[in-house]
């Protein structure tokens, strides 16, 4: 069945800005060109794979003001905000205040993400089920805490800190030395002076995003990223190694749950106190023995998820992101396709700890087809030749009719891209994506 075209989408077309520079924005960049209601797309600052689909223009992503700026002049109608950065910055205020249709949260709303303080006391006022926890900015007192806690035991910095900022501990001496190097050595500089010390949770994790227009919210298909650099989920964590949708071996009512539970309480609280949620809305689940509880909130797209998840979704992106931000989100507008999609990142020589650059990267136009689909993250163009510029180079995204299909179809493309130090993991979709331990 097709989706109902929410209202609006079949009034004329507008310009989209998509703002950040990762393969998350380009999977979002590829499916707004699809959109009929889109005239034209601009990226802000965009990657050489974007600028295929967009016209980039060079501001970066903390550069709220040129951004807003820019966009009036341009007359754009509707921007999507990809990082959490530019939310925590202020950049929906800004663009609201000028009349500008933006699908992301405000800084008030956002800091259910770069405050995890705010977070967990938030879950604990309006009983959204999350692991226990306190918060300290005193060293005496967190050492005190963690010596007379059960291990293991989970330490986060409160504010944003590039996915680095949550550190398990096995034993208090581990406890001690991270609690230390959070509040007294500063290692994640002001985004830990405070600390969030939390029970560990045991289960499976599970990315569920909804997008939400202030009230309403349309929960997207669930998704399961890997964090660990190898496989078998060993190695340091990263920003993600791969991911696939959708995740099939749910029970029936547990999306139901999580929608009561966790979903709509926290829409429903931010709105109650005047912090009124538009964007996505991601939640990190626990799916422990006593039901799914809620790890951490992103106020964003995740990243490698949407790299799975918009292939997976049929209709007009556009008006879909559109009616959330005009306050007019029809629950039931979205349409999921038949089928899966997994994706495997190739990261550079080097990742996570010192991604090495200005490799040549060749096979991406051989690899296209047949399924597959590559979002580009952290590429640059030198004299003609696309190279490595960052950590996690390119999602490699195959479609197929089963996740198996899909897999096949992702290493397939994979395997016929090139690089010198090329990093990925082998088992993508195959073993479970358990978390750290
Ligand atoms: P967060 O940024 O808070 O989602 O944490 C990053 C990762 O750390 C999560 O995806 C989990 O793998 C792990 N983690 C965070 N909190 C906990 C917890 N309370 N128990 C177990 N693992 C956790
Ligand atoms: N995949 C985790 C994140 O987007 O933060």
């Amino acid at each position: 069945m097709m989706p109902s075209i929410p209202a609006g989408a079949t009034g004329n077309p507008y310009s989209v800005l998509v703002v950040g520079s990762g393969a998350r924005e380009h999977a979002l960049v590829w499916a707004l060109s699809r959109s009929p209601s889109v005239s034209e797309i601009w990226a802000a600052p965009g990657n050489p794979g974007i600028a295929d689909l967009a016209h980039v223009v060079d501001f970066s992503a903390g550069d709220v003001e040129g951004i807003a700026v820019w966009a009036r002049a341009h007359d754009v109608g509707l921007v999507v905000v990809g990082p959490e950065a530019p939310l925590a910055l202020g950049l929906v205020d800004i663009l609201q205040a000028r009349g500008i249709a933006v699908f992301g949260p405000t800084r008030a709303a956002a800091e259910l993400e770069w405050s995890k303080a705010f977070a967990k006391d938030f879950m604990r006022r309006h009983g959204i089920p999350t692991a226990s926890f306190g918060v300290f900015t005193d060293l005496s007192a967190a050492l005190a805490f963690a010596r007379s806690a059960a291990y293991p035991l989970v330490i986060k910095a409160d504010g944003l800190a590039a996915g680095k900022g949550v550190l398990i501990c096995a034993t208090t001496g581990e406890a001690d030395t991270a609690i230390r190097s959070l509040l007294l050595d500063r290692a994640f500089g002001a985004a830990g002076e405070r600390i969030v010390i939390e029970t560990f949770l045991e289960g499976e994790e599970l990315s569920v995003i909804a997008l939400v227009d202030g009230e309403r919210i349309a929960i997207l298909p669930p998704a399961r990223d890997y964090k660990r650099l190898a496989d078998g989920n060993l190695g340091p964590n990263t920003g993600g190694m791969g991911s696939y949708a959708p995740v099939n071996d749910l029970d029936s009512d547990l999306l139901r749950t999580v929608r009561d539970t966790i979903l709509e309480p926290t829409v429903a609280g931010l709105r109650a106190e005047g912090r009124p949620y538009c964007g996505a809305l991601y939640a990190g689940l626990m799916l422990t023995r006593d039901g799914p509880m809620a790890l951490e909130f992103n106020c964003r797209f995740g990243d490698p998820e949407t790299q799975v998840i918009l292939p997976l979704l049929g209709g007009d992106l556009a008006a879909l992101l559109r009616s959330c931000a005009e306050g007019r989100l029809d629950p039931d507008s979205i349409a999921t396709l038949p089928g899966a999609a997994v994706c495997v990142v190739l990261a550079a020589a080097g990742y996570p700890s010192s991604p090495r650059s200005g490799d040549a990267i060749d096979g991406i136009v051989e690899a296209l087809g047949d399924g597959a689909l590559v979002f580009q993250a952290g590429t640059d163009v030198r004299d003609g030749q696309l190279v490595t510029a960052g950590g996690r180079v390119l999602s490699v995204v195959g479609r197929g009719s089963d996740l198996a299909q899909a897999a096949a179809h992702a290493y397939t493309a994979a395997g016929m891209i090139h690089f010198s130090g090329k990093l990925m993991r082998r088992d993508i979709a195959m073993t479970p994506a358990l978390h750290p331990a």
